[in-house]
């Protein structure tokens, strides 16, 4: 029987063990005192290692953040969303994009899914096929969302993996400077448009669709059923638009986490079948690891844990991903609404208001580019952001370097890893103000006085971190990476007692959007505020 977290005695237990030494750890002295710390705070999933050492906490706080897992029923949470039960509860709704990857005979649903994959790989083969052909050099995918971010974040990650000739290119915003930038490089007989949306209403998808239906025909194109697919679980609406090849999905598949349906198909065009296959056992294989390893071995389940035990009793407000791999530098923005829409909320199941806070804010750029930005606030500012770093051992560039070139690359990831290494190094170990002062600074101004200059240039340390160690980069660690984050925010979002799987706080702009479009042609601001309608008015250049 599950509990509201707050009102666990593992909760108070939490919050006396905090009060008692929790903010005052350092991790440094843990270090010290526990030569074994490292290799006792690491576990691996799936060929994911994860060095959750760094973090700021104890035995004390893991024991008792497991007990709130137990007593806030995760498990039992966990094994209803993997049976299919109505989880969504405010739409009424399984929540199984479990079941996507899943071998043939395990899901439920096992044959409509299977036989759903089947087709739209089968489908994906035939497009690189016509691009091997020559017949195909573009493919366009407009989407927005969970219809946009999980395919066009994977494919640059995959991008090693890609059918050489075939340009992707993935317009989202209903600002059409997004299509314009792309029309101009294609070809309309050599393009294929994939219209992606789960409900098939969105109106930025809807509205970018209609341009790129235009502009094809303008452009020369004649045959749309060639040149245009869709993907969606709203098949009547793809096909009123005109499109004759409409892969469908299920209502169980919420849009951020159907990169694993249909919604994948340009990354199973870019590296075809067998690939997108080990993409699907990747995150199978975590999903296992989530249902049978052991607590204190469960990787979504610690990862969860901390994160409660940073928002909830460190009072974090933010954590930064930092992933050090350029094919990974929209995985921030992809987990932006992997975790803040599905846990950005403030009531509970049961619609009372919640006295806990819930997902923090998630950012983050990509490693080493995010040093020259923003690490200077990481590591001296006021506020205490962890930090998630990304490593990838074995670079993958798709194709093999040679000569100087080879050794040159080499020594760059080299140089890519010891950064890595080295900021979460940094962030921990800090600097006093005496070790500052004992260093000599070319650039400091000699007249200021020496104490002065060294608190400036002093780091207060101990700010805490985690590594994602990966060996190489690939469709299958990939699938387990993305199945990790996701099965991670199930867990915060079952132990914060909320639904993880609607978004209704989308839905009051959209609607107030609705209604502002016809007064932007008729200039009426009546019963607006009014700054909204002095804006309005200048939106119409008046
Ligand atoms: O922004 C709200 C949202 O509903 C997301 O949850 C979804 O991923 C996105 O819009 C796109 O929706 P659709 O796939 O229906 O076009």
């Amino acid at each position: 029987m599950s509990r509201r977290c707050d009102r666990t005695s593992a909760w108070s237990a939490l919050q006396a063990h905090f009060a008692a030494q929790g903010a005052a750890q350092d991790v440094r002295d843990a270090f010290r005192q526990d030569p074994e710390r490292a290799r006792r705070w690491t576990v691996e999933a799936a060929g994911i290692r994860v060095d959750l050492s760094k973090n700021r906490w104890d035995d004390t706080a893991l024991r008792l953040l497991l007990q709130l897992a137990d007593e806030c029923d995760v498990t039992g949470q966990r094994d209803a969303q993997f049976r299919g039960d109505s989880i969504n509860h405010t739409e009424g709704r399984a929540v199984l994009h479990t079941a996507l990857r899943a071998p043939a005979g395990m899901a439920p649903f096992g044959d409509e899914v299977q036989a759903a994959l089947d087709e739209m790989l089968a489908y994906a083969e035939s497009v690189r096929e016509r691009a091997r052909q020559g017949g195909l050099t573009d493919l366009v995918h407009i989407g927005i969302g969970g219809s946009d971010l999980g395919p066009a974040m994977a494919v640059q990650a995959l991008a090693p993996f890609a059918l050489p000739g075939l340009r992707l290119h993935f317009v989202s915003n209903v600002d059409g400077h997004d299509l314009a930038a792309v029309l101009p490089q294609l070809r309309a007989d050599r393009t294929l448009f994939v219209v992606a949306s789960k409900t098939f209403t969105t109106q930025e998808t809807l509205a970018n669709a209609e341009a790129a239906k235009a502009w094809f025909l303008a452009a020369g194109g004649t045959d749309i059923a060639a040149h245009f697919a869709a993907t969606s679980s709203n098949r009547a609406a793809a096909s009123a638009f005109g499109i004759r090849h409409v892969f469908g999905f299920w209502d169980w598949v919420g849009g951020r986490y159907s990169l694993w349906s249909v919604i994948g198909l340009p990354l199973a065009i870019a590296i075809g079948s067998a690939h997108f296959r080990s993409f699907l056992q990747g995150a199978h294989a975590m999903d296992r690891h989530f249902a049978e390893a052991p607590p204190a071995q469960n990787l979504p389940l610690l990862l969860g844990l901390l994160d409660v035990w940073y928002r909830n009793f460190h009072g974090f407000g933010s954590r930064s991903v930092a992933p050090y791999h350029q094919g990974l530098r929209r995985f921030p923005a992809y987990l932006q609404q992997l975790e803040m829409e599905s846990n950005g909320k403030s009531v509970d199941r049961d619609g009372e208001p919640l006295p806990y806070a819930t997902s923090p804010v998630v950012w983050g750029e990509a490693g080493t580019n995010g040093q020259h930005a923003y690490f200077q606030m990481l590591h001296q500012g006021t506020d205490v952001v962890p930090v998630e770093f990304i490593a990838v051992r074995q670079p993958a560039y798709g194709f093999q370097p040679e000569g100087e070139l080879k050794a040159r690359l080499a020594d760059q990831h080299r140089k890519l890893l010891a950064n890595c290494l080295a900021q979460a190094q940094a962030l921990l170990q800090g600097k006093t103000a005496e070790e500052a002062a004992a260093e000599r600074a070319p650039t400091a101004n000699p007249a200021l006085a020496p104490e002065v200059l060294s608190r400036h240039r002093s780091f207060p340390g101990n700010r805490p971190s985690t590594l994602f160690l990966l060996e190489r980069l690939d469709p299958a660690s990939l699938g387990a990476l993305i199945a990790l984050y996701e099965q991670r925010v199930f867990v915060t979002g079952a132990i914060w007692g909320i639904n993880s799987f609607d978004q209704w706080g989308v839905e009051l702009g959209k609607a107030l959007c609705n209604q502002l479009l016809p007064r932007l042609d008729t200039g009426n601001v009546e019963g607006l505020d009014a700054s909204t309608a002095a804006a309005l008015l200048w939106a119409r250049g008046g």
